[in-house]
């Protein structure tokens, strides 16, 4: 190759370079001349760069500027959202995709509405994750588009968590907890339960759903010991009354089941608080009201766990019609169950409990 060629080439390939790396470092620098989506994609690339220096190129030089934070925050000044980024960038481990949803290029103003994706990753384990909709506001100065206006729209913040251990926070896991620790008691220790916690738990039962929210419930509550002492001798004779009926027992028999009988609903009546749930049979939807009923019996068991108590959804040895006559409650009303509220003897062991696979069914049969 003579010299004149190896000249014109080294000048081809200097020229080349030159261009390239011109163009590169002018792809990361707002521009006059530059389409806002083309602006608006050099601004998230300087975020995902953490670049505040370009970043900076697609921000207004002037003193107007508002940015709306995912908090509710407003920062508005140039110098406030220069601060927060720069504090941001300073943070590792997160993430952000963007998603550009619309551009529109006026003539001195544009916008942007884009998606992001924020996941932040946690010291421990597990993504904080933070959808929102962002808003840009653009203004065109010397010929190139700057973000007066930045407004996050948060549409979901949540945990993603890896570790099926710390999938859930410590408020979820201990409701979960509650539940499934609740156990119908049949002993108790004669602890007093103080009156705030009995209507903290009938709050929480007077909080459960019912059909129209008609409500239909009473709560008779009774704490009296000479009553609950006499409902115990009542309530074995009651049982006794009814089992002689069905099956004509020897008085061997009878007298083997009344103390077997006696030591049992001893027990059961050993806490020093029942309630009595009732429902009005004269509410608005009749139908319903023995749902309503149990679901308020539900709420009150897992309200008196979380409180330490044990409970029990007793019916048999308290037949309805017999109660209300003991108790004097009013015909119209039904007896949901009478339920002791107290610390228990002990707790017992979960009884077997069918699995999940048994009982679930997706979508048809
Ligand atoms: C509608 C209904 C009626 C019940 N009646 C009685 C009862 O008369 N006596 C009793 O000891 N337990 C009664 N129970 C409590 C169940 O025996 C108890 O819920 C079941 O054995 C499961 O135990 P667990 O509540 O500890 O999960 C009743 C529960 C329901 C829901």
């Amino acid at each position: 190759m003579n010299f004149f060629k190896k000249c014109t080439l080294f000048w081809i390939a200097f020229l080349f370079f030159f261009s390239f790396f011109t163009h590169l470092a002018a792809a990361d620098e707002n521009r006059p001349g530059l389409s806002l989506k083309a602006t608006f994609d050099l601004y998230v690339q300087a975020i995902h760069n953490s670049d505040l220096k370009s970043l900076f190129t697609t921000v207004t030089d002037g003193q107007d500027f508002f940015f709306l934070t995912s908090t509710g925050k407003l920062i508005d000044s140039r110098e406030g959202y220069y601060t927060f980024h720069e504090d941001w960038f300073k943070e590792t481990g997160w993430e952000m995709p963007v998603e550009l949803l619309e551009v529109h290029e006026g003539k001195d103003y544009g916008y942007t509405v884009a998606k992001f994706y924020y996941k932040q990753r946690l010291p421990e384990s597990g993504t904080y994750n933070l959808d929102s909709y962002f808003t840009l506001i653009f203004h065109k100065e010397d010929g190139m588009w700057k973000v007066v206006g930045d407004i996050c729209t948060p549409i979901e913040r949540y945990l993603i968590e890896k570790n099926p251990d710390l999938r859930y926070s410590a408020d979820q896991t201990y409701l979960l907890d509650m539940i499934k620790t609740r156990r119908t008691v049949r002993r108790f220790k004669p602890t007093p339960v103080p009156q705030e916690h009995i209507l903290k738990i009938l709050d929480a039962a007077r909080l459960a759903p019912t059909a129209g929210n008609q409500q239909p419930w009473k709560f008779l509550v009774i704490q009296d010991r000479a009553r609950l002492d006499q409902l115990q001798k009542e309530a074995v004779s009651w049982y006794l009354e009814g089992y002689k009926i069905k099956r004509n027992p020897t008085e061997e028999q009878l007298s083997k089941l009344r103390t077997q009988l006696e030591e049992v609903v001893k027990n059961v009546l050993s806490a020093p608080v029942y309630v009595a749930v009732l429902v009005d049979s004269q509410a608005q939807y009749p139908d319903y009201i023995l749902y309503d009923g149990s679901l308020a019996a539900g709420n009150l068991m897992i309200a008196a766990r979380a409180l330490g108590y044990g409970t029990g959804f007793f019916t048999t040895f308290f037949p309805e019609v017999k109660m209300k006559e003991f108790f004097g409650i009013p015909e119209q009303y039904r007896l949901i169950c009478f339920t002791p509220i107290g610390v228990p003897y002990e707790w017992p062991d979960m009884p077997p409990k069918k699995s999940l696979d048994e009982l679930v069914i997706f979508e048809r049969f």
